[in-house]
């Protein structure tokens, strides 16, 4: 009987073998479904608070005017709605009044959403502007709410804010001109719902190693990395293999805060990577790659090595998947020398956690460049 392909107790190694033979419909659905069988939360060590920052909730173009929508992130329901002034708005999804859910059958009036059970509307900061059938609004939802979500569009994106204690934003959503550039294509969107940790998978990419036993690269990378406050950059040159050839590829990630990402590839084909990466609950986190190309190459003559180098990225995520998909966080990972420099990054990224605050090495991360070459 063959071994199931969304199971966790199905070793990797059998999964990457089962993947290979995988396309189109059927690796779309992979992608997607839950990964049976995994161990729980508690035991993986996934019960530890979420990192800050902006996050993305859905394309701007899935929200219309008028439109209300649920969500789940952040293991929390949410409700999402555009106004008629076109800005999106979002809050917690449950009714202040009787708890009902205002993502399913809520309704836009206006700029305010109203509740379906009873028609009460809120304002974008929860605060009860009106309910049709009283003569005053009680005191206590004449507040705004203690938790707010700020949204912000930015690269055809909704982003929102996520703090645990619902404070304002700490720094602004970065926009990228060729998101909006008519020269560049429309988005290609791949989709994975990861069964892990997001500080996992922002890992990967200084895990050096892992290139090697998961990705089946020949050698490990070179690399210039770069880490300024809530900034890191890095550079990766890298011989790609490619029907004309060996090919100087250059591979440039970048990202603020543990929400907003992007890589972009030149070299073989020039490509920007809009990585969507938003936690739902400790051990859920959905992942949409939204690729863009100038609209020459993608169209062009280049275009079968553009389309090859997408499916090559999301060949890797699909590597990498199947180890996050069953992968434990620890706190006191042992790194060796060869690693990659994993204890810096686990530095980094703590700032994030608000919760940790105070907690472990206090002296602040300075900007700092490393650099790895054979050379
Ligand atoms: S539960 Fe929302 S208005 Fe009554
Ligand atoms: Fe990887």
């Amino acid at each position: 009987m063959a071994e199931p392909i969304n199971d966790a107790r199905t070793a990797p190694v059998a999964v990457w073998q089962m993947l290979s033979g995988l396309k189109g419909d059927a690796l779309k659905a992979w992608r997607l479904a839950e990964t049976q069988g995994r161990a729980s939360v508690a035991e993986r060590g996934l019960d530890i608070p979420y990192p800050f920052g902006w996050y993305p909730a859905l394309l701007s173009s899935e929200l219309a005017i008028g439109e209300v929508k649920p969500l789940r992130y952040f293991g929390r329901d949410l409700v999402i709605w555009r106004g008629e002034d076109g800005q999106a708005r979002m809050l917690d999804a449950y009714c202040k009044h009787l708890g009902a859910h205002m993502g399913y059958g809520g309704k836009v009036d206006g700029n305010n959403l109203e509740c379906p059970f009873h028609a009460w509307r809120y304002d974008e900061t929860g605060v009860v502007r009106e309910i049709p059938y009283a003569k005053t609004i009680p005191p206590q939802v004449k507040r705004p709410c203690a938790h707010q979500w700020p949204v912000a569009e930015a690269n055809r994106w909704l982003m929102f804010w996520y703090h645990p204690d619902g404070t304002a934003p700490q720094w602004e959503v970065q926009h990228f001109a060729e998101t909006t550039d008519p020269e560049w294509s429309e988005y290609e969107i791949s989709e994975w719902n990861v069964w892990g940790s997001i500080q996992n998978m922002a890992e990967n990419g200084v895990d050096v190693a892992h290139f090697k036993y998961v990705h089946g690269t020949a050698s490990f990378p070179d690399y210039k990395l770069s880490w300024d406050g809530i900034r890191r950059e890095a550079a990766v040159d890298a011989k790609m293999g490619t029907p004309r050839g060996e090919v100087d590829g250059r591979i440039a990630f970048g990202s603020t805060g543990p929400g907003q990402s992007w890589t972009r590839f030149t070299g073989i084909s020039e490509t920007l990577l809009v990585a969507c990466i938003t936690p739902i609950d400790k051990d859920h986190v959905q992942a949409r790659f939204c690729f863009t190309q100038p609209k020459l190459q993608a169209e062009g003559e280049g275009a079968g090595l553009a389309r090859a180098l997408i499916r090559d990225i999301c060949k890797q995520f699909d590597q990498d998947k199947v180890i996050w998909d069953r992968q434990r966080y620890l706190p006191d990972a042992v790194i060796c020398d060869g690693d990659g420099p994993i204890a810096h990054f686990r530095r980094y990224y703590r700032q994030f956690y608000a919760e940790w605050a105070g907690d472990g090495d206090a002296t602040p991360l300075r900007p700092v460049t490393m650099e790895r070459s054979r050379g």
